[in-house]
């Protein structure tokens, strides 16, 4: 019975996919095809719409992969990005990873902060070591993410998220953010939005 019906449903799609209705199944579509969706918040031209979106163009590619996994599974907790990641398989996140991350970085214009900002920011730099692991300028690398040039609004948000492990993904961060002076993150997200 089971198989019976198997053949009728595969009958279906072949005749759905012989009279070209319905939309290209996602296995079938290109990689524009595939992120066209994306940029309705994360911007055409890599801009997010929205302040509190973050950048996904020039992004590294290991980090976007593994946000991706985590929106999919559960462990990064986000009502817009959950459902859209749940759609996708593995090899489709590291395609759409490797897409964007070979975009150029949008600058998004923001001022450089003010060097009384800057100097707190260093110090928190100086005690919690952020460029240990996000390196030199900021940049990052593989699995870490770039945070140069990100929008001070999204910094703010996600770093205060990590604190309230609302975004529980990488308990690390998380532990490293709560040792990190409450009066040391408005400086910090100030500081690496206008690096
Ligand atoms: C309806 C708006 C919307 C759409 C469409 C959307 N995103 Fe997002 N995305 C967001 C928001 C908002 C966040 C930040 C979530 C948070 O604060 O935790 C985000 C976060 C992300 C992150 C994490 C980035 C980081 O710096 O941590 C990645 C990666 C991502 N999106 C990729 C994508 C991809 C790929 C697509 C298309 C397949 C997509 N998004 C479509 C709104 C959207
Ligand atoms: C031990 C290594 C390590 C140190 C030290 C570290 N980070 Fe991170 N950070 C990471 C990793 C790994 C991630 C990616 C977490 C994930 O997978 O979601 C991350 C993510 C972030 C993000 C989220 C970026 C995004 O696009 O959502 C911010 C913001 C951040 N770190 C800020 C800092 C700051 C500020 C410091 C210093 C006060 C710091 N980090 C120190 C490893 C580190």
């Amino acid at each position: 019975m089971s198989g019976r019906l198997g053949s009728c449903s595969f009958g279906a799609v072949a005749l759905a996919a012989l009279l070209n209705v319905g939309v290209t199944p996602l296995y079938a579509q290109s990689i524009e095809e595939k992120t066209q969706v994306c940029a309705g918040c994360h911007g055409a031209s890599g801009k997010p719409v929205d302040k509190t979106t973050p950048i996904i163009w020039g992004q590294q590619a290991g980090y976007l992969y593994i946000e991706l996994r985590d929106f999919k599974r559960g462990d990064r907790k986000n009502d817009i990005m959950q459902p859209i990641a749940s759609s996708l398989e593995r090899q489709d996140m590291l395609d759409i990873a490797d897409y964007f991350s070979k975009k150029p970085w949008p600058d998004l214009g923001q001022p450089r902060a003010p060097k009384e900002m800057a100097e707190k920011a260093l110090n928190a730099n100086r005690s919690v070591g952020c460029t240990g692991c996000h390196l030199d300028h900021f940049q990052g690398d593989g699995t870490i993410p770039r945070l140069a040039g990100m929008s001070k609004e999204y910094l703010t948000k996600t770093m205060d998220d990590f604190r309230t492990r609302a975004r529980g993904n990488n308990p690390g961060m998380s532990d490293l953010m709560l040792a990190t002076s409450p009066e040391d993150l408005a400086p910090l997200a100030e500081y690496l939005a206008g690096l």
